[in-house]
């Protein structure tokens, strides 16, 4: 249990022991569910914790209050890190409300089967605990449409759910200012292009809903309390939502014997050579998807390169545009190499999904028959002047 202010304290669990986070991404660092205590004439608790990290929480909770009876609960997201310790914590507090808009409480009783002693809220709705009070604001699709927000008024602290969460967590600290905030950051990065990235349209609603709240500080249900940093972090859900990149290259391959792999060495050291200074390479087949989103979200540039396998995308390579797809990433500029033994079909796919998406696409796409002797350095040349060019 920490103290964030007066009367408002960090119940959350830091989790080293999950690998894979939605069983699909990979930590790190592991993460942190955070839950908050507000402390007045009544108490709240705002959002609770994965089930599987309950021991201390309940514990936590009777320490910040002082042992008195918590009086309501407060369900920002449903999603199971977040909602999983609902049924624990009512079956402590029996007399406790819970507080959720229609599509929550609906999830609630679907979930956990609980549909008695709960307030139904809309937005804008405001509940006074006595000193202080708390305003919710719907924010759907940030990151599931039940999604909303509470705006402690007095002490001007944010609840803000999954938004301006990262991976990663709480190393000894819980507010900003006690943690080193380079790992942060970058793990803020991953985190949005991996849960939130397919929502940028419904995060800069959010951001201009809440935009003129007199925040002193953020209180995410993932990573640190923000504080010092809540400008840079606003800062970075904005770029990120709008979908804004730096100048550097992702180069993604799939490469089963080599040629494809050799390939793409030789562009990037012709991108290096043209004055790129950032660039990533990944080997689809081992890269951790998740470093490549994070790069996909924060460069324009992505060659990427394919075998033809089944006359279809070597599969990872699938993988990725498919991932790039679903989260209607924008404002890329991609080259395509395609590659194949006896039957051309990986550039002719890549180029498929490109139309369909409406992605930008560097002219001169290389294409390798067998290996390297098919390609001419003129042709490297020209492609990596063309994307140079452009980016
Ligand atoms: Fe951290 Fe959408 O749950």
């Amino acid at each position: 249990m920490r103290k964030i202010t007066d009367n408002i304290f960090y119940v959350g669990a830091n989790d080293r022991t999950t690998h894979l986070f939605e069983r699909l991404w990979s930590l790190r660092r592991g993460v942190s569910y955070n839950s908050y205590v507000v402390v007045d004439e009544k108490v709240a608790v705002i959002d609770t914790i994965e089930a599987g990290c309950t021991a201390g929480y309940l514990r936590s909770i009777a320490e910040a209050t002082g042992g008195r009876p918590v009086d309501y609960l407060v369900v920002n997201h449903m999603e199971p890190d977040h909602s999983g310790s609902i049924a624990a914590l009512r079956q402590c507090y029996p007399g406790m409300t819970i507080i959720g808009n229609a599509k929550t409480l609906q999830m609630i009783n679907g979930y956990y089967g609980i549909s008695d002693n709960v307030l139904e809220v809309t937005d804008g709705y405001t509940l006074s605990l006595g000193g202080e009070s708390l305003t919710f604001y719907l924010a759907p699709m940030v990151h599931w449409p039940e999604t909303m927000v509470t705006f402690a008024n007095e002490a001007k602290v944010l609840f803000s759910g999954d938004a301006f969460g990262c991976f990663g967590a709480l190393d000894g600290g819980v507010t900003d200012d006690e943690l080193h905030l380079e790992d942060y950051v970058d793990e803020m990065v991953r985190y949005y292009a991996c849960i939130v990235g397919k929502y940028g349209a419904p995060v800069q609603k959010a951001l201009q809903k809440l935009g003129s709240l007199p925040m002193r500080v953020v209180a995410s249900t993932h990573g640190p309390v923000w504080k010092n940093s809540i400008a840079d972090v606003i800062k970075i859900y904005d770029r990120l939502s709008r979908y804004e990149a730096e100048r550097g290259v992702v180069i993604a391959y799939g490469s089963m014997y080599g040629n494809t792999a050799g390939l793409c060495e030789e562009i990037a050291c012709s991108l290096r050579s043209k004055g790129v200074e950032k660039i990533k390479i990944y080997d689809l087949s081992s890269a951790d998807m998740s470093e490549v989103l994070r790069d996909v979200f924060l460069y324009r540039g992505l060659v990427v390169a394919s075998p033809t396998y089944n006359n279809e995308l070597f599969p990872p390579v699938r993988e990725l545009l498919t991932k790039i797809s679903e989260r209607t990433v924008k404002g890329r500029l991609f080259g395509f190499i395609g590659s194949y033994t006896w039957a051309s079909a990986a550039l002719k796919r890549c180029n498929e999904m490109a139309e369909k998406n409406g992605w930008e696409v560097v002219s001169c796409s290389i294409e390798q028959k067998q290996s390297r002797l098919s390609v001419s350095n003129e042709q490297i040349e020209a492609f990596a002047n063309n994307f140079v060019e452009l980016l």
